[in-house]
């Protein structure tokens, strides 16, 4: 099969790869050949379905970098989208590598015995990448992804120096479920459930998990509880925009919601030591994954949308400013588009958009990059234009502290 220009190869069918799928048939001018590979037949046949037989699937387990080289060969994609859990991260890198092949992902890599996510082994394949003269695109979801455009769209448009960042993130949507998560369960709930960190003055500070929070007006949405997490985009834009004197993140979430998973981290069943279980090693974190709803079948009911911004305060013309860039997204608009949740919405979308970016040569380099390292006003028109529109607004001041 010979290279096309068009052909994508996207690595996961679950919640969000969908999206990306979908997303991707609705932009036949960019993408004629999309190919989808992932470790459960079953629902790329279901999803073959819902693309009306326009999508080709293959059986793929990406741990094993030799049966993706193979799938790669056989198929001969221009870009790997990467939709399947950060642990594939590098196996599907290292698949690239043999192949020649440009990579894109929306999360940094997590071993799966340890529960941290870094962006600097991703980083270290930069030699390998720029070697090979093919390009890593990581995190183009939208937090990581849309978030770090927009602190790039803010240097280059509205800002001449930027010195605070907080990313602000609301889900204020109802599934009707006692409690879901609304990207992969396990992913979701070790990322939550490790120390929060932030960054001021040069230093990073680390906190006992969800310690802080605090009540944040969320645009559209009110005011709303919300916690400081570690999150992986403020690893890669404290590096890439030094001026960044305090960054950090905050995400809502329900007092049910805490509430349940105080319950699970109580009884253990958070815990990613295997444990024991009729004589079967099993670990307690992906036992609940498998009993708790599958984030791709929750969007039927699900009312509400996402608020998902930046709060940006820096110098324009030697005055301090504040500002703040974000997407509002309705749980019920996503499901009638592409039968999923905002959250799967917001993070599919991105990475179509990511991809679009170096399929049609807008975003271009050899070696492993982060979204804020492109210029950040063609991915914006794309916001714009393919579902995830955006503002501005001024405010007061920067949240305090
Ligand atoms: N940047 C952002 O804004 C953002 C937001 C949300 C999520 N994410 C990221 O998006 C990714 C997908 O999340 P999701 O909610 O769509 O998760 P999901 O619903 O669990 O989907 C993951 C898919 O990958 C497949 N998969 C897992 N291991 C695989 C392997 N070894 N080989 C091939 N396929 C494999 C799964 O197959 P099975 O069906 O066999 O399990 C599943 O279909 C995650 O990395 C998540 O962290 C990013």
């Amino acid at each position: 099969m010979r290279k096309a220009l068009s052909r994508v190869l996207i690595i996961g069918a679950g919640a969000a790869g969908r999206v990306v799928a979908k997303k991707c048939l609705k932009n036949p001018e960019i993408f004629t050949d999309i190919h989808v590979a992932s470790r459960t037949f079953k629902r790329c046949e279901q999803l073959k379905e819902e693309c009306n037989h326009k999508i080709t699937i293959h059986e793929l387990d990406a741990d094993h970098v030799k049966d993706t080289v193979e799938l790669i060969q056989k198929i001969q994609p221009k870009l790997v989208i990467n939709m399947a859990l950060p642990y594939q991260d590098l196996p599907i890198m290292d698949a690239c590598l043999e192949t020649h092949t440009h990579y894109m992902d929306t999360a940094n890599y997590e071993p799966k015995n340890e529960a941290k996510f870094c962006y600097q082994w991703q980083w270290d394949y930069h030699d390998r990448f720029k070697d090979q003269g093919i390009m890593a695109l990581l995190g183009s979801g939208f937090d990581p992804g849309v978030t770090n455009t927009f602190i790039k769209y803010a240097s280059q448009e509205l800002f001449d120096t930027i010195e605070h960042v907080d990313i602000i993130d609301c889900n204020d949507g109802d599934h009707g479920h006692p409690f879901a998560t609304n990207f992969n369960p396990e992913i979701n709930i070790r990322e939550i459930t490790q120390n929060g960190k932030y960054a001021e003055n040069g230093k990073w500070k680390e906190i006992p998990a969800m310690s802080i929070s605090k009540i944040i007006n969320f645009p559209e949405v009110g005011p709303k509880k919300a916690y400081l997490l570690y999150h992986e985009e403020l690893e890669s834009l404290i590096k890439h925009f030094p001026s960044i004197k305090k960054i950090r993140f905050w995400m809502t979430f329900s007092d049910n919601y805490i509430q349940h998973l105080q319950v699970l981290q109580n009884i253990g069943m958070t815990s990613i030591q295997p444990v024991n279980f009729k004589g079967h090693q099993i670990v307690p974190l992906e036992f609940l994954k498998e009993v708790l709803p599958n984030p791709a079948e929750i969007s039927t009911n699900y009312t509400g949308k996402t608020s998902i911004g930046c709060i940006i305060t820096g110098l324009i013309n030697g005055e301090r400013k504040t500002k703040l860039i974000y997407n509002v997204c309705h749980h019920q608009d996503c499901h009638e588009e592409v039968q999923a949740q905002a959250v799967s919405y917001t993070t599919g979308v991105p990475a179509m958009i990511g991809a679009k970016m170096i399929l049609n040569n807008q975003w271009k380099g050899h070696g492993v990059f982060n979204l804020e390292e492109f210029d950040a006003r063609p991915f914006m028109k794309e916001l714009n234009e393919q579902g995830l529109p955006w503002k501005v607004i001024d405010l007061d001041g920067p949240l305090d502290n």
